[in-house]
């Protein structure tokens, strides 16, 4: 099958898979992510099919996402393989999406350029005005408040804390957000990152302002 096709279909797979999330990661999360990884790759280089793939595939395996991961990786492999993708891409892409997930802030740096233009990718839809969006409708998804004077800041975490300890939509700033600008792999995405880096802190400062009312 030609490139382009299974790039198609992959697409397809995907929406269907992710139809309906209200988690901040449907199908328009998937398309910024792959748009963004190809405009770095216009400029970073890399293998474009292999970062649009992963791109696409990113979130089908994320444990946020999925009951059982495991299985989420069997059905992604078999899914790849009918698509007569080789084994050398396969196992590119896999590699690139079971390892460029946040969780804490504590995992080691990626390998490749491909891996590291997806994670950059990925981090830039967190930040910035969609960042903002995404992160209060994950909280309200999770039925966490968007925030709570009472709970503390969380400085390094382990993947569990990360995933289930008491939080705030405010706090995921704190706890990751404001932390990704510095922690991007490419120079074409710490440009990026910039301006809606800067959108954040404003929008902090303002909610703030507007949290402890009228006086
Ligand atoms: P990754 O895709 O790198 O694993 P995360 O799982 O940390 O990233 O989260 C992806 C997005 O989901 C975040 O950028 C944020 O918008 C939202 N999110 C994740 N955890 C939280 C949280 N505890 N509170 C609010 N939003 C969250
Ligand atoms: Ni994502």
């Amino acid at each position: 099958m030609m490139n382009e096709e299974m790039i198609i279909r992959t697409e397809q797979w995907v929406k269907e898979k992710l139809a309906h999330d209200r988690s901040g990661h449907d199908w328009e999360h998937i398309r910024r992510v792959r748009d963004n990884a190809l405009y770095i790759a216009r400029i970073e280089g890399g293998n474009c099919f292999v970062i649009e793939l992963a791109a696409l595939l990113h979130d089908v395996v994320d444990d946020k996402l999925v009951d059982d991961v495991d299985k989420a990786y069997r059905e992604l492999r078999e899914w790849l393989a009918l698509q007569g993708m080789d084994a050398i891409a396969m196992e590119e892409i896999i590699h690139i999406i079971s390892t460029m997930s946040f969780k804490g802030g504590g995992r080691p740096s990626m390998s490749t350029l491909e891996g590291k233009i997806v994670q950059d990718a990925d981090r830039l839809d967190a930040i910035g005005a969609i960042g903002i969006a995404r992160t209060f409708m994950y909280a309200g998804a999770k039925g966490h408040a968007m925030y709570d004077e009472e709970v503390k800041v969380r400085e390094t975490l382990t993947e569990k804390e990360y995933r289930q300890g008491k939080s705030t939509a405010v706090h995921h700033f704190y706890e990751k957000l404001l932390k990704l600008k510095d922690l991007m792999n490419t120079s074409a995405a710490k440009q990026l990152a910039e301006e809606r880096h800067e959108h954040m802190e404003r929008f902090l400062q303002q909610f703030m302002k507007e949290w402890n009312g009228l006086q």
